[in-house]
């Protein structure tokens, strides 16, 4: 598939000019406190970005060059990188991998498992990998965690939203898993405003 990337950046564009909050991905990737993420399938950086402007070091990666094209014109402090995550090796890890806006629905048929893998490959140990995707296309959450739990990672938590709200087997899912488990947990992210300040993670209950 071939991408537009102004005229999809447009789009949330416009809907920030109407007064919707468009940046619940950053708001839930920021309550993690990572330095460093990879937004993997990035696109146009709607998300990359929005984290670079909060002072996270944010690399993005995707396959298509007109949203990269748009990426750098949007964020140019941030290294936006055209390459296909799924065989993509960089030269470095990160604390946290980003997928938003349904990456895995559009990466080639067949591809998911080394998709994931290649999230994995650009973790540090106990970084986190981050998606959010509909589950009502080719794709599903069963085949998802086998591919996670393939590349050695843990599943810590899901829900139905960016915003946080509880899973209960919906249509949307956002996935969290773990690379290492030595790390205290982070509990399920409370509904928040969009815009508001994250909360601290705390340590969870044993
Ligand atoms: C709907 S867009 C989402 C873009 C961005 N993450 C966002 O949330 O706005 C899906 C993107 O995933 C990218 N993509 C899918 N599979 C990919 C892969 N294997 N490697 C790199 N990019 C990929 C596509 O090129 C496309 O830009």
């Amino acid at each position: 598939m071939q991408w537009d990337g102004d005229a999809y950046q447009q789009r949330f564009d416009d809907l920030a000019a109407s007064g919707v909050a468009i940046h619940g991905e950053a708001d839930f990737v920021e309550r993690y406190r990572p330095r460093s993420v990879l937004d993997a399938g990035c696109g146009t950086g709607r998300v990359g970005g929005e984290l670079a402007r909060r002072g996270i070091d944010v690399t993005g990666v995707d396959a298509d060059p007109s949203m990269i094209a748009t990426a750098r014109r949007s964020a140019p402090s941030c290294t936006w990188l055209i390459g296909d995550v799924a065989t993509i090796v960089l030269d470095r890890t990160f604390d946290l991998v980003v997928m938003a806006g349904n990456v895995p629905l559009f990466t080639p048929p067949g591809t998911q498992a080394a998709l994931v893998a290649g999230c994995r490959r650009h973790l540090v140990t106990e970084g986190r990998l981050v998606a959010g995707f509909s589950l009502d296309r080719h794709y599903s959450l069963e085949s998802y965690d086998e591919h996670c739990q393939a590349a050695g990672l843990e599943l810590e938590g899901r829900w139905a939203t960016w915003s946080g709200q509880p899973y209960a087997g919906g249509a949307y899912a956002v996935s969290c898993h773990l690379l290492g488990a030595a790390r205290p947990r982070v509990p399920a992210p409370s509904p928040t405003r969009s815009g508001g300040r994250p909360r601290p993670p705390r340590t969870a209950p044993r």
